[in-house]
């Protein structure tokens, strides 16, 4: 069993092997931690990083075992864990963290928009679709156009597709394999917003400073941060995290996305149970990066602090743009991150580059 404080040299186990896990296993190394990463892929970004690697599908039992042979604590890159592996970890007296709740109502964009409008964090009109009928009585309530989007296992805007108008039903029903799904009102907002957030063991919150995302064919592109926000925006932004986080008994970072509408009123989009690429930019620009962060709280250290040093623009490399590396090395005010990926596939991502500059007012 995990005693709190975690004390160095203990394991932590990271299920995923991709960049968030990279980048969570270099902030435990920093902090006197070994990694243990548990991923069906063999030599990911994150395994290269860490001081065990397990090549497993996530629900092998084998695996499961000899990781809670090594690690009492656990977390996950990845919001789509399925729930039996974290109730199995736990059988074996595992810690997880965030726990199952999070993970249960991050994987069902349905269930995720109930509990947020129940927990006080509003979103978008929205109504759940399982038959045609749905769809045509969703689209009567809520007009068009109108986003469908599949329950589960969306990401980078896989899963998704406007209702342009009534003819456009079927066709839009068609396009996302006719799977489960929500529909939901067009979201007219001025800016994409995000917070990163975090709750310790001892029910402690913080919250960063607010970023501004911009999305190209449904991938992050770039964060601006810490975002200009009036006071009331920022105090709603803050409130919103803080009533997730507490509602869910959260233990780690989480990433909540916001839609800022005209008038400056807040939209939860969703939230993601774990550190979050609009996050990145807090690498280079902050006294504690989100990645310490997430290792502190689910370590049950006191979390640090979250005030601003610069003023970053963090952007993403997708594919081959990562190829301008020597380029991005050279540039003074740039601070380069790769993820170690072998192939840059279109659309994959490759890296980031935080560019900094003096912090404004
Ligand atoms: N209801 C909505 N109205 C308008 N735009 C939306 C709406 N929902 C999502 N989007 C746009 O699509 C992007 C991706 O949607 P999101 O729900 O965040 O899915 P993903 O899991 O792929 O990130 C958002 O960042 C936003 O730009
Ligand atoms: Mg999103």
């Amino acid at each position: 069993m995990a005693v709190f404080p975690l004390a160095p040299g203990s394991t932590i186990a990271i299920l995923g092997g991709g960049q968030l896990g990279r980048m969570l296993s270099l902030a435990a190394a920093r902090l006197g931690f070994d990694v243990l990463i548990l991923s069906p892929e063999a030599g990911g970004g994150a395994g290269r990083v860490s001081a065990h690697t397990l090549a497993a599908p996530y629900d092998d039992p084998e695996a499961l075992r000899t990781l809670a042979g090594i690690a009492s604590v656990a977390t996950f890159e990845f919001e789509n864990v399925p729930a039996a592996v974290v109730e199995a970890l736990q059988a074996l007296g595992v810690e997880v963290a965030p726990g199952p709740l999070p993970l249960a109502v991050a994987q069902d964009r349905v269930d995720e928009k109930t509990f947020l409008n129940a927990s006080g964090a509003p979103t978008v009109a929205f109504a759940a679709i399982d038959t045609l009928a749905d769809l045509r009585n969703g689209i009567d309530r809520l007009g068009a156009p109108a986003l469908l989007k599949t329950r589960r296992e969306g990401y980078d805007g896989k899963g998704q597709t406007w209702v342009e108008n009534h003819a456009d039903i079927e066709a839009a029903y068609d396009r996302i394999g006719r799977a489960p799904a929500i529909l939901e009102a067009r979201a007219d907002f001025v800016r994409e917003l995000s917070v990163i957030a975090a709750r310790g063991r001892d029910g402690d919150v913080v919250a960063y400073p607010a970023g501004e995302n911009h999305h190209e064919a449904g991938i992050l592109r770039r964060t601006r941060a810490p975002a200009v926000l009036s006071p009331a925006t920022r105090e709603q932004a803050e409130t919103i995290a803080a009533r997730i986080l507490t509602r869910l008994d959260y233990v780690g970072v989480i990433g909540v996305e916001l839609f800022e509408m005209k008038d400056g009123h807040l939209l939860v989009n969703e939230i993601a149970p774990r550190v979050h690429n609009s996050g990145h930019w807090t690498l280079d620009g902050c006294e504690v990066d989100q990645f310490e962060q997430h290792i502190r709280a689910i370590a049950g250290w006191p979390l640090g602090p979250v005030t601003p040093l610069a003023q970053v623009e963090m952007e993403n490399l997708i594919g081959a743009e990562v190829e301008a590396w020597p380029k991005l090395a050279a540039e003074a005010e740039a601070r380069l991150w790769l993820y170690g990926k072998g192939e840059a596939r279109e659309g994959r991502k490759m890296g980031h580059v935080n560019r900094l500059s003096p912090l404004k007012g």
